[in-house]
């Protein structure tokens, strides 16, 4: 059975919609367990909900967090490692390690409305600001570069007359959830 790293922040919808894929057989791998740099996070609470091993790390020292997060990972023997909403940046030495198996999902139709200060509604405030019609949401391989690795699919969501930013990331939110299982899905099947 392969096996899935999830690293994660925030509320954890999209580690959510792994677990779902998981427990519908959309995906078949397991988690080993997830990791967030917050203290009971809302991806914190559904590990413990679905009894997902998980570490939280909120140590600001770079080496320690790269020292405590490898050894965890050595343990874990990812075949995959998602980024779902991690705001820290994964130090370059995992990045490295694990080269081409770390992806990110990010909340734009990438390379627009990317890199560093790029997240959460201020993605959205600039879809809006643009007038762009279209937008999204991509998974991509991580690189050493915010939001700049190679990328794997894309999801188009419409941008409709009078929305809010948080109208237009609810419905983005929406398609990554579909989005992130799909890419899982498939690049689990080319691991085999
Ligand atoms: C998502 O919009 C994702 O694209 C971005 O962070 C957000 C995480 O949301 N990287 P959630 O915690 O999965 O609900």
């Amino acid at each position: 059975m392969k096996k899935l790293v999830i690293f994660a922040s925030g509320s954890g919808s999209n580690f959510q919609a792994i677990i779902d894929g998981i427990e519908n057989g959309e995906i078949n791998a397991q988690i080993s367990g997830l990791i967030s740099d917050r203290i009971a996070s809302g991806a914190s609470i559904r590990a413990k909900n679905h009894q997902i091993p998980f570490l939280e790390v909120t140590k600001k020292n770079p080496d320690q967090f790269l020292n405590i997060v490898s050894e965890q990972l050595a343990q874990w023997e990812p075949d995959l490692i998602v980024l779902a909403g991690f705001l820290r940046k994964v130090p370059d030495e995992i990045v490295n390690r694990y080269s081409g198996k770390i992806i990110n999902i990010h909340p734009s139709l990438l390379p627009k409305y990317g890199g560093k200060g790029f997240y959460g509604l201020r993605v959205h405030e600039a879809v809006l600001e643009s007038g762009d019609l279209i937008t999204g949401c991509t998974v991509h391989f991580v690189n050493e570069e915010y939001d700049r690795g190679d990328i794997i699919m894309q999801q188009r969501v419409d941008v409709l007359e009078n929305d809010t930013p948080e109208e237009l990331a609810a419905r983005v939110l929406k398609a990554e959830h579909q989005l992130l299982p799909a890419v899982i899905n498939k690049l689990l099947k080319q691991l085999n």
